[in-house]
């Protein structure tokens, strides 16, 4: 382990960070993660990407209001969106992967017998996402009939909820973490040299990925912590600080910082 540690911190890494309660909500924390983010991409070529839930729209607000430095790539609508190019414009190999079993508006008429589905906000409806608040009380009930509706219709899908609060159904072939694999492939970095960060449900994905580092921060969702302790492993670090502050307690300990 101590020379595993040695050998990826002087080499370039895929760092990989979910937004909300992860990347964000330490503002002191994040100044001095951003630093040092920004130097190790600029000596060793480490490549950075947001993965959240976040529209587009929503992003950009958070960008602004918090200052975040430009990523190299962005996995935007929980995984069903990849930005590579700068361009705006989601990239078409990922769309025409997810196309595949998805059908948008057989999805939202299934959706409407649940009366407890509450829709959101129009901007966080996407191509490939249908978004829903759902109150936790409910979700152990509704979620296994709804998921079987879904499967009645045919359709390839995947019930993503998070914080108690937030249901996207997605493409089967689509999650954050699937998201990063795509990434990881194209700009060719072993899962080895793959950090990701998460705090809540829909960063269950990204942890998934075998191999791959996991940085889970110390103000993580209840389902998130009951999904690392049924399945340990030691490639993944639950950090005692929260947020920002979390993310550099686990590059340090797996020795992608200094
Ligand atoms: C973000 C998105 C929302 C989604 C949630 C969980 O808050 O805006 O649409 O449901 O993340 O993925
Ligand atoms: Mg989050």
């Amino acid at each position: 382990m101590v020379k595993l540690t040695r050998e990826v911190a002087v080499a370039k890494f895929l760092f990989v960070t979910d937004l909300d309660n992860t990347l964000v909500g330490d503002d002191k924390a994040l100044f001095e993660l951003n630093h040092r983010l920004e130097q190790t991409r600029q000596e060793h070529g480490t490549k950075i990407v947001y993965a959240t839930g976040r529209s587009p729209i929503l992003y950009q607000e958070l960008k602004d209001e918090k200052n975040l430095i430009e990523p190299d790539s962005l996995i935007l609508a929980v995984g069903t969106e990849i930005y590579l190019d700068g361009t705006g414009a989601p990239d078409s190999e990922w769309s025409k992967k997810l196309s595949s079993g998805w059908n948008r508006d057989v999805v939202v008429s299934t959706t409407t017998q649940f009366s407890e589905l509450i829709p959101q906000h129009d901007s966080e409806q996407r191509s490939f996402k249908v978004s829903f608040f759902l109150q936790e009380e409910s979700a152990a009930r509704v979620l296994p009939q709804l998921e079987s509706e879904l499967q009645k219709s045919g359709l390839d899908v995947k019930l993503i909820y998070s914080s108690g609060i937030d249901l996207d159904i997605v493409p089967l072939g689509s999650d954050k973490g699937q998201a990063v694999q795509f990434l990881g492939q194209k700009w060719k970095f072993v899962a080895e040299q793959t950090v990701v960060c998460g705090d809540s449900g829909n960063d269950i994905a990204l942890f998934a990925v075998e191999a791959g580092r996991g940085i889970i921060v110390g103000n993580a969702r209840p389902e998130l912590l009951q999904w690392h302790n049924e399945h340990p492993a030691n490639s993944r670090y639950l950090a005692t600080n929260f947020c920002a502050g979390g993310i550099l307690e686990g590059l340090q300990y797996f020795g992608f910082l200094e």
